[in-house]
């Protein structure tokens, strides 16, 4: 176990160039590298991926890419990560399904997504033409489900990773989400990883007591990065209906409301694995991204922040590089986990 973050970044180097086609595939990929500023190098290495920069677009929050394409130019982002997919289409919760709150956003969307065909025939064929990384996120209600997804998703050459999404209820088990449980996560990640050759990134629910425990779980089943956080239960009440906000009554918290527990949550999960992190939740500017880069994040993901500033992605990209520019860091692995802590 290293804590050593040049350690990390060539361990994910060595990654990359065993998984031989996926790295000239992703070289090719990231040969229109956007670094503005030639002193400045932004590229990033994770789970066998190269990253132009480590700016992504996190899950649920930015479609299918193609929602987006008239605001952000997408080959200017570091990977899309698109909306969880699960085998079959899902209408997702009834209205109200969202509610603000003083500093965030309260969501109970329910995973509504065209289900794995309609992906791969009505969604997918946009993002070839894009130079950029895409990550399907995955959501399964039994194991079965998440194997028959990461299965069929790695047939397509377009699909860079897969992102396991271990919030979902785990109906085998009763509902409870499959990332609340060392053993759940292990056994999902585990049977994914036997199937697909594609790297993997296990995204992590904070809805539990010790989220390091389950990075370390994912980690030993295989996963190749985590990312983190998933939205925080929350609930919100209308006082003068005295009804919940939320048809649903409890949802999921995103915004900046979360910023603090994310961050502790990802430098946590740095003490404890060796493998690469994305950081997200609740970043709105490029100083929230960099807080999560110190923390220990190799990449981080914007999502709530798509719905005040859809262009958020591009802001936070030149704001990081600007950072580097003050502080005289060339590469952005410098600043990977490069946190002051004051010995006591
Ligand atoms: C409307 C909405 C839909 C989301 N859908 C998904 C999803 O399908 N899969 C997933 O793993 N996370 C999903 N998330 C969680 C986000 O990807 C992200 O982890 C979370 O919102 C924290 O980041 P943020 O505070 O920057 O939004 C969703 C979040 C929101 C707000």
């Amino acid at each position: 176990m290293s804590k050593n973050p040049e350690y990390r970044s060539q361990e994910s180097g060595v990654r990359s160039q065993k998984s031989g086609v996926r790295s000239q595939e992703s070289e090719s990929r990231t040969s229109q590298t956007a670094t503005r500023n030639q002193n400045i190098d932004t590229e990033i290495h994770l789970a066998g991926l190269a990253l132009k920069n480590p700016v992504m677009v996190a899950s649920g929050t930015f479609g299918y890419g193609k929602e987006y394409a008239q605001f952000v130019d997408l080959n200017q982002l570091g990977a899309i990560v698109v909306k969880g997919i699960s085998l079959h289409p899902m209408d997702g919760n009834p209205p109200p399904r969202l509610a603000e709150t003083p500093a965030g956003l309260l969501n109970s969307i329910g995973l509504q997504n065209v289900g794995l065909e309609g992906f791969i025939s009505s969604k997918l064929p946009f993002l070839e033409g894009i130079d950029s990384l895409v990550i399907v996120n995955i959501l399964g209600h039994t194991i079965e489900e998440y194997v028959v997804l990461a299965r069929e998703l790695s047939k397509h050459s377009r699909v860079d990773a897969l992102e396991i999404n271990i919030s979902c209820p785990n109906v085998d088990k009763g509902g409870l989400a499959f990332g609340t449980d060392r053993q759940s996560t292990f056994d999902v990640v585990q049977a994914v990883r036997q199937v697909t050759h594609l790297p993997l990134i296990t995204k992590l629910s904070p809805n539990v007591t010790n989220i390091a425990a389950i990075a370390q779980s994912a980690q030993e089943a295989g996963t190749d990065a985590v990312s983190l956080i998933n939205t925080v239960l929350g609930m919100a009440i209308d006082i003068h209906q005295r009804k919940p906000a939320l048809a649903r009554i409890v949802g999921g918290l995103s915004g900046p409301a979360i910023k603090p527990i994310a961050v502790r949550m990802v430098w946590q999960v740095s003490q404890a694995v060796d493998i690469p992190i994305i950081g997200m939740g609740g970043i709105m500017n490029a100083e929230d991204a960099i807080e999560f880069l110190l923390a220990g994040a190799s990449a981080i993901s914007i999502g709530t922040a798509h719905f005040v500033d859809p262009e958020t992605p591009i802001k936070v990209l030149k704001g990081i590089e600007e950072y580097m520019m003050k502080y005289q860091f060339h590469k952005i692995t410098e600043i990977i986990g490069n946190l002051n802590i004051p010995k006591t």
